[in-house]
């Protein structure tokens, strides 16, 4: 099944998420692609069940054919950056095995930084994984994957083995692409020997009661005509209001915001409709499926203070 953020609970439970199977050991793909690993592999472990993450929204829906088509019924998909997804949705001690086969290996100079397998992520694993969990990791990119032995050294949370890969690694979209090219496989398993304490990423229901909000009166002539692009860097985030527009038929303004936080990088909007009462509201839309984090509630902080700046008076907040 595709399950939306709003389908989780942070953090989730595998009996909540799974509960035909409520004991199966929970394993999670990062970045599954087409879905050819774990519709392959899957029957193998008839009794785990199975969380895939990924970015790109076409590969959900190839990998959601692929496995429904295999038969895996114990076997959830949803779109997300996979570090957040571990961070709020999996709780600590909760997974049995984290499974990358072929992540992006930003293979130029001075990208390392956007690598997956980087110490951070290795604690975090750790964190989620429980005693005796494994990260498993194949890929072609030899450079990639010294590294990353060096990043899971560093975080001390693990010791690695060389057994063979799963076939099925063999077998994924990308694994197929760089045989062609003759290129060589690497595998490793790093099992967990600490756990860390990384604390769950606090995230709201989007879909539930309380949106952040806030409640202003604007003064007569109130217009945006004068929009121009602002950066707050006051708190822990970075919120960028990037435009904003008018709606066509109503009083009602929407701004774009762009929100950086330590895990998550969002865009959302924030609506301004001025209601029957002559006050407006300011407030997170639920467009787009937001996560609603520390840096969403401040992009609705940052909003209030714009209009605020434009002669608004503020009668409440709740952000
Ligand atoms: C090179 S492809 C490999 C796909 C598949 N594992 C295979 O072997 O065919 C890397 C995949 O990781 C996904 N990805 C990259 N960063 C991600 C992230 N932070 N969270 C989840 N998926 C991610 C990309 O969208 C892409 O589909």
């Amino acid at each position: 099944m595709i399950l939306r953020l709003a389908d989780f609970r942070f953090p989730d439970a595998p009996e909540r998420l799974y509960p035909e199977n409520p004991n199966g050991d929970w394993v999670l793909e990062i970045g599954f692609g087409d879905g050819r690993f774990w519709a392959e592999h899957g029957p193998n472990e008839a009794d785990a069940n199975y969380l895939g993450v990924e970015l790109s929204g076409v590969s959900l829906l190839k990998a959601q054919r692929r496995l429904t088509a295999a038969g895996l019924n114990n076997a959830h998909l949803t779109r997300l950056p996979a570090s957040t997804l571990v961070r709020a949705v999996t709780g600590p001690g909760s997974l049995a095995r984290i499974i990358v086969n072929f992540p992006d290996p930003w293979p130029k100079a001075g990208h390392e930084e956007h690598r997956l397998l980087r110490a951070p992520f290795f604690t975090l694993a750790a964190s989620r994984l429980r005693p005796g969990g494994e990260v498993w990791f194949t890929t072609d990119h030899e450079e990639y994957f010294q590294f990353a032995l060096q990043e899971a050294q560093k975080s001390g949370c693990f010791t690695a083995t060389f057994p063979e890969p799963p076939a099925a690694a063999l077998r994924t979209k990308y694994a197929l692409k760089w045989r062609e090219l003759g290129l060589s496989v690497h595998h490793v398993r790093w099992r967990a020997v600490q756990s860390p304490n990384v604390p769950v990423l606090p995230v709201e229901d989007s879909q539930g009661d309380h949106v952040p909000h806030a409640i202003v009166r604007l003064p007569e002539d109130f217009q945006l005509s004068n929009f121009r692009k602002t950066v707050d860097r006051t708190g822990e985030h970075v919120v960028v209001v990037l435009d904003a527009y008018r709606h066509a038929s109503r009083d009602q303004w929407v701004l774009l915001t762009h929100v950086e936080e330590r895990d998550l990088t969002q865009e959302a909007l924030v609506s301004v409709t001025v209601r029957e009462d002559g006050s407006a509201l300011v407030r997170l839309e639920r467009f787009g499926g937001p996560i609603i984090t520390a840096g969403l509630k401040a992009a609705v902080g940052v909003v209030t203070t714009f209009l605020e700046e434009r002669g608004a008076s503020v009668t409440h907040r709740s952000y």
